[in-house]
C-alpha cells in the first residue's frame, strides 16, 4: 500500500510502500519523517531566536550555499559516471539544506546555486575536499546542537551533523 511520508526536517513529501531510511531530499534519517497526517508544519521563520542562533543559521547558510556549489563543479569536472553521481546527489542534498536554513532565517534562496565554484581540478583532489569539507560540516553543526537553545533549531542542527557524517562515510568507502 503507497503511503504519504513527510519530512520534519525540509518538509518534503515522500510517497511509497515503506519509509525510507532517510528522507530523499534532505537526507535526515528517518526518525525525522512522519505519515502525512502526523505532520505539522514548524513555525517558519523561527520568531523569538537569539542572536546567536541567528548567527549560527546565518553560517549554516552560507556554509550549505558553498556545497551546493562545490559539488556542482566536483560533478561536472568528473568524466566518471559514478564520481558524477555521488556529486550530483551530494550537490542536490545540500541545495535542500539551503532551503532548511532560508526558512528558519525568513530570507529567499540566492540566486548564484546553479554557478559552480571551487573545482580542485580532479576527481581525486574532490574526493579528498568533500571529506574536510563534510568534518567541518559536521564539527561545526555538533557546536551549533550544544549551543542552540530553541528546540527546532536544536533539531535543525542534529539533522545536519547526521547527515554530513554520512556523507564523510560514503566518501571514504
Ligand atoms: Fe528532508
Ligand atoms: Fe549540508
Amino acid at each position: 500500500m503507497h503511503l504519504v511520508f513527510r519530512c520534519i526536517i525540509c518538509g518534503e513529501v515522500y510517497i511509497g510502500t515503506e519509509k525510507p531510511t532517510n528522507c530523499p531530499f534532505c537526507g535526515a534519517l528517518d526518525k525525522f519523517l512522519v505519515e502525512g497526517k502526523a505532520f505539522r508544519a514548524p513555525d517558519e521563520p523561527m520568531k523569538d531566536i537569539s542572536e546567536e542562533t541567528k548567527v549560527m543559521l546565518q553560517k549554516t547558510f552560507d556554509l550549505e550555499v558553498h556545497a551546493t556549489r562545490f559539488y556542482l563543479a566536483a560533478s561536472k569536472r568528473s568524466s566518471d559516471p559514478f564520481v558524477q553521481s555521488i556529486f550530483k546527489g551530494l550537490s542536490k542534498t545540500e541545495r535542500e539544506h539551503v532551503s532548511v536554513a532560508a526558512k528558519a532565517l525568513g530570507v529567499s534562496k540566492p540566486d548564484n546555486l546553479t554557478e559552480p565554484e571551487g573545482d580542485k581540478g580532479s576527481d581525486e583532489e574532490n574526493i579528498r575536499e568533500t571529506d574536510a569539507l563534510e568534518r567541518r560540516a559536521t564539527a561545526l553543526y555538533k557546536e551549533f546542537l550544544e549551543k542552540a537553545k530553541e528546540p527546532r533549531a536544536k533539531q535543525i542542527f542534529q539533522a545536519l551533523m547526521e547527515v554530513e557524517s554520512g556523507h564523510i562515510e560514503l566518501v571514504n568507502q
